[in-house]
């Protein structure tokens, strides 16, 4: 169990001040995660214990655990209690280099395997006609994904690619870019816009987290040497699993 000193210990819980109670409580459970005050595996002390430390009330403390499990910080077992959930390794991905999932995680050393979700050729969407600039009556090849790290799911990507550039889409095996590849269409350049979104309840169910979770929706424009669209793929990343890193330079002529 906790310490004195530790932020569960013996002692009271001090909160931040500031900001409705059950989040001022939610900052410190985050505070004590992060500080590795309390590993994945421990047990929080309980509902009524947690409350009388922090001098708040059950239901302050319910609220505060109901936001971190849906968060994936804390887990809840039936019967057994609250734990701190398991971290995932982090991964960094970083924005200069136009590089594959596969060649994302193999340079970690990571095992990558992808469950084929859906793929099939059809009429393109309005958005997928201009994101690929796809002449009328041009059909539009879809893959779908859910992408495992190390055996955790981390993503799902839904590729759509015009479909004379990939008139088999089931069959591109482990890596979209390396069968694209042999056809000599792999892209060399791309767009990539990321942005906050929150899990819907299907794609939640898929990276095994909970539904509303934080994640990264990222929409990728991929080119051709030539200058033609090869790929729009909109993927999701795990919030708590992904960090996208870009190495930002002074610009030529700019003061320091
Ligand atoms: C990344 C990109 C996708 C791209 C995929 C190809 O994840 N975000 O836009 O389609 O890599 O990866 P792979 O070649 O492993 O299928």
């Amino acid at each position: 169990m906790f310490a004195q000193n530790e932020p569960f210990g013996p002692g009271g819980v001090s909160l931040p001040q500031g900001g409705p109670l059950y989040l001022q409580l939610k900052r410190v459970i985050e505070d004590a995660v992060a500080s590795g005050a309390i590993r994945p595996g421990d047990a929080l002390p309980s509902e009524r214990d947690l409350a009388l430390k922090a001098a708040v009330s059950r239901v302050t403390v319910r609220k505060a655990v109901q936001h971190l499990v849906r968060d994936g910080l804390l887990v809840q077992r039936h019967g057994s209690g609250t734990f701190v959930a398991p971290q995932p390794a982090r991964v960094e991905q970083s924005l200069s280099q136009l590089t594959s999932f596969t060649e994302d995680m193999a340079r970690r050393g990571m095992e990558v395997r992808s469950v084929l979700l859906d793929s099939g050729i059809s009429h393109p969407s309005p958005e997928e006609t201009m994101a690929l600039g796809l002449s009328p009556g041009v059909r539009v090849a879809r893959v779908a994904r859910l992408r495992l790290c190390g055996g955790n799911p981390l993503a799902i990507e839904r590729a759509a690619v015009s479909a004379d550039l990939l008139p088999d889409p089931a069959d591109i095996g482990s890596s979209l870019y390396a069968h694209l590849e042999k056809s000599g269409h792999r892209p060399v350049r791309a767009i990539q816009r990321i942005r906050a979104t929150n899990l819907d309840p299907a794609d939640a169910a898929l990276l095994e987290i909970a539904p509303g979770s934080a994640a990264l929706h990222i929409e990728r424009v991929g080119y051709l040497a030539s200058g033609r669209v090869v790929e729009f793929t909109r993927s999701v990343y795990r919030g708590d699993t992904y960090d996208f890193v870009a190495e930002l330079r002074v610009g030529e002529g700019a003061q320091p």
